[in-house]
């Protein structure tokens, strides 16, 4: 178990959130993505940060899940344990963090349900195997890229300093994430993948792209101010 004293001095919330860190390059995010946050979307972003930091906590609560449940179900497969398990442990430290940083800010815990994002990806997967193993990868990457690209791109509009920071920081391990997912999609199988990649490349854009009612991380163009 992980004690508190235990945490890297580099993943140790206060030193995260007053050091500045040096900037991460995400361009390769960009190019994977179909598309970039409309600034509609970070405009009420901006004006909705509790509501935001309560769905980023339940996503890094949610991602962790995720791959956990991928540990479990494909048992066979050496790196995929490896990787997953690297992740699970870096989502939870990212769900204390986020919860850590919520209540620095009075903003108390509240119910709130998923948005349209995961599920509308989701529904995609094939139902057959290794084909619904590759396309669970494949929206993991999806998920986690955009994960980044919104980070760095509410960093740099959000008044609150810290938690700007705290952003940055995480740009590092969620860009990495896409990575492995991507890299476990393509050693599962002989398939082609980037054929299912380009795929999903343009579900994902289109939730992205699209207008939405809700307001969540992964959401898509505010109807609403
Ligand atoms: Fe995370
Ligand atoms: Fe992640």
């Amino acid at each position: 178990m992980n004690q508190a004293s235990d945490i890297l001095p580099e993943d140790d919330l206060k030193v995260i959130t007053t050091n500045a860190r040096a900037k991460t390059d995400i361009s390769h995010i960009h190019e994977f993505l179909g598309c970039q946050t409309s600034t509609k979307w970070l405009e009420v972003a901006k004006k909705n940060l509790p509501l935001l930091m309560q769905d980023h906590a339940n996503c890094e609560k949610k991602a962790a899940g995720t791959a956990m449940n991928l540990i479990f179900r494909y048992e066979f497969h050496r790196d995929l344990q490896e990787s997953l398990a690297q992740l699970v442990r870096e989502e939870m430290l990212h769900y204390e963090q986020v919860i850590t940083l919520m209540k620095e800010r009075g903003i108390d815990w509240f119910h709130l349900p998923a948005g349209r994002y995961a599920k509308g990806l989701l529904k995609h997967k094939r139902t057959f195997e290794p084909a619904a193993m590759v396309d669970v990868l494949i929206i993991g990457a999806f998920i986690e890229a955009r994960s980044c690209e919104r980070f760095s791109a509410l960093a740099e509009v959000i008044d609150d300093e810290k938690l700007a920071r705290y952003y940055k920081y995480l740009l590092k391990s969620e860009s990495r994430h896409y990575e492995d997912y991507i890299r476990l999609a393509r050693s599962i199988c002989d398939e082609d993948i980037d054929a299912r990649v380009a795929f999903f490349r343009e579900v994902e854009k289109e939730l992205i792209d699209s207008p939405d009612d809700e307001l969540r991380f992964h959401s898509g163009v505010p109807t609403f101010s």
